[in-house]
């Protein structure tokens, strides 16, 4: 029996997991929020894993504050990178196939095409830098792994750019987005998906993969997408700008070709419009 581990439980892709799991009845989970299970504190997880035995290890636990990493450096670095390092070594000492999620944010987005995994990470803000380091640490401690890099993720769930798109929607707001970034939405409930098909495979492919939905858009085609595709939402208030000034710099240009894990994990990847009408069908058109 497969005994998997989520941390981060009540973070967007961990309650995607928690709905995807019903569909792998073979399979227990232990899903831990950061109440439960601070991955951050090494004595809590000597004390948790030991308790428990546990086949594989989803990570979903992380700071994703792209914006206040860039003031807050030390705690990104503490959650991305130090507790993802013990994390790793908690992993190798009980022999569990550890899955972490990190980001397209690893890249500049100068390359221009699709990154494939071999291309070389060069993270423009804090947010990146502590990823790859997480990253890292994992490839140097860890035999058994899988690092899922993805992009743009977004869901009925959490904090995200959709979420903020139908809410401003239908409060009426104007809304003005910037086609300065290309990449690719990801709907976090296929991702979900996808990781828990790889444990079912028992696939000893271990590395890196680039894993997001298929195609490419600006944060305003992605935002005109989603106001055109539902019925509810038409009509709603959208100009289209060229910049938008934050705090943290992000690439220009982050799409991930996927591959490597279509060809060595057999996923398959959704286009983003399609997944996306299905996540409008569960959250505004049929409210
Ligand atoms: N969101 C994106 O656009 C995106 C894009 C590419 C990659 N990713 C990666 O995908 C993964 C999942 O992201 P997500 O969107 O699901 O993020 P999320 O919604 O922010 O979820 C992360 C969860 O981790 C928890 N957490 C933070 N510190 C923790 C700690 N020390 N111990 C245990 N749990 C902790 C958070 O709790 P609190 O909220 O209470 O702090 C939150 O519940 C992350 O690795 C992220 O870097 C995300």
């Amino acid at each position: 029996m497969k005994k998997i581990l989520v941390t981060g439980a009540n973070g967007q892709l961990g309650r995607c997991i928690q709905d995807a799991a019903a569909d792998f009845p073979d399979f227990e989970f232990v899903f831990v929020s950061k109440e439960k299970l601070d991955i951050s504190n090494q004595d809590l997880l000597t004390e948790f894993f030991t308790r428990h035995h546990f086949s594989h290890c989803i990570n979903t636990a992380a700071y994703t504050n792209v914006e206040k990493a860039e003031s807050e450096p030390e705690k990104a670095f503490a959650i991305n990178a130090v507790a993802v390092e013990n994390l790793a070594e908690t992993c190798k000492q009980h022999n569990i196939v550890l899955f972490h999620i990190s980001t397209d944010y690893v890249f500049d987005g100068k390359k221009g095409s699709p990154y494939i995994e071999e291309d070389k990470p060069r993270p423009l803000n804090v947010y990146g830098e502590s990823k790859l380091k997480g990253e890292e640490y994992i490839q140097q401690i860890c035999d058994k792994y899988f690092i899922f890099r993805t992009s743009w993720l977004y869901s009925q769930y959490g904090h995200n750019f959709y979420k903020s798109i139908v809410r401003m929607a239908r409060e009426g707001k104007r809304m003005t987005i910037t086609t300065e970034q290309t990449g690719t939405p990801t709907n976090a409930n296929d991702l979900a998906r996808a990781l828990l098909q790889v444990i079912a495979q028992d696939s000893e492919e271990y590395g890196v993969y680039h894993y997001s939905n298929a195609g490419e858009t600006t944060w305003y085609g992605f935002a005109e997408a989603i106001l055109q595709q539902s019925e509810k939402l038409k009509g709603a208030s959208l100009e289209k700008i060229n910049h938008y000034t934050t705090f943290a710099a992000r690439p220009a240009y982050s799409v991930l070709d996927c591959g490597k894990a279509c060809n060595r994990l057999y996923l398959k990847t959704i286009h983003w419009r399609e997944s996306l009408k299905l996540v409008l069908k569960r959250t505004v058109d049929n409210l």
